[in-house]
């Protein structure tokens, strides 16, 4: 039996469903993905004339120094996440978990609100590095977080500068920044990301000795919160774990995987159509 059999038969009698997605899960909709230096510099040039890699210039500092440029980066991801609309993979998920009653939880390192886009429930899912769509003080002066809804940051992509007027603290009037877990970040408010946490707790305790599927989606290796997660649940309640990714597909032994070395929007075609 090839893969993509064992995926679907795994699938199909599986009784609770988990979904974990890195920033591959994004490319089929037109998402960059930040890897290696390579990648980041594909997708700002301007960041490389500068000599900043990913995790440089994704550091909170840059809010208090240089406020422009660090809106910069993240007004223009907020930007591009707002005018993408998830690729049809999404979407065949949804219609996947429907037929198992809605028993799903979504885990995801994204910060780009896709999945909630595409129709999963707020409250069903987890954003392990916070959501580009809330914002937090700077500071911060409280662990006050609120909707970005509304806020429009203009940003001069020759320049790679925000321009006036950026968001401000509600609170306090200093610089905002979006609540989204940087490098170095000793001022990020976990609150939302905890509030998640505690709701998928409370999903996998119910959820044990059903049987368990993982899709893990588009997962990185160079910070790999998503693919470790998954691993350990795999291990923690059992199950099967469907790792998609067209480069970094292995399974430890220690996991009962099915590697499917391909994108995305192929491989979700493959098993849920
Ligand atoms: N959309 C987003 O929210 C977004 C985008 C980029 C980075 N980030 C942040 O950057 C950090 C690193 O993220 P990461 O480890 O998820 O990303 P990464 O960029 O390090 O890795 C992306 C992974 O996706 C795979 N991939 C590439 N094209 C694919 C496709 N078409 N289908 C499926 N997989 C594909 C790559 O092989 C790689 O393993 C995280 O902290 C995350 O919060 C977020
Ligand atoms: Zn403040």
């Amino acid at each position: 039996m090839d893969y993509t059999d064992r995926a679907k038969e795994v699938l199909q009698t599986a009784q609770a469903v988990l979904i974990t997605a890195g920033a591959g899960m994004g490319v089929d909709s037109g998402l960059p993905d930040f890897r290696g230096d390579e990648g980041f510099w594909r997708a700002y040039p301007h960041a490389k004339k500068l000599g900043l890699s990913f995790e440089d210039l994704a550091n909170p500092r840059w809010f208090k120094l240089e406020p422009h440029l660090a809106w910069a980066f993240y007004g223009h991801r907020l930007n591009i996440y707002r005018d993408t609309k998830p690729h049809q993979g999404f979407y065949l998920l949804r219609e996947f978990v429907k037929g198992k009653q809605d028993n799903y939880f979504v885990y995801t390192s994204n910060v780009d609100g896709q999945f909630q886009k595409a129709g999963f429930s707020e409250s069903r899912v987890i954003e392990v590095h916070g959501s580009i769509h809330f914002l937090q003080c700077s500071m911060p002066c409280s662990d006050d977080i609120w909707s970005a809804e509304g806020i429009r940051i203009d940003v001069d992509m020759e320049t790679f500068r925000a321009k006036e007027p950026l968001p401000r603290c509600r609170n306090c009037g200093r610089m905002a920044r979006p609540n989204i877990l940087m490098f170095g970040d000793c001022s990020w408010i976990p609150n939302r990301t905890e509030k998640q946490q505690a709701n998928l707790y409370s999903w996998l305790r119910l959820n044990r000795g059903k049987r368990l599927v993982i899709i893990e989606i588009g997962a990185g290796v160079a910070i790999p919160t998503v693919k470790l997660f998954g691993e350990m649940t795999c291990r923690e309640y059992g199950g099967n774990l469907i790792r998609i990714n067209p480069r970094d597909y292995n399974i430890p032994e220690s996991v009962s995987g099915i590697p499917l070395p391909m994108g995305a929007l192929e491989a979700l075609r493959k098993i849920l159509i």
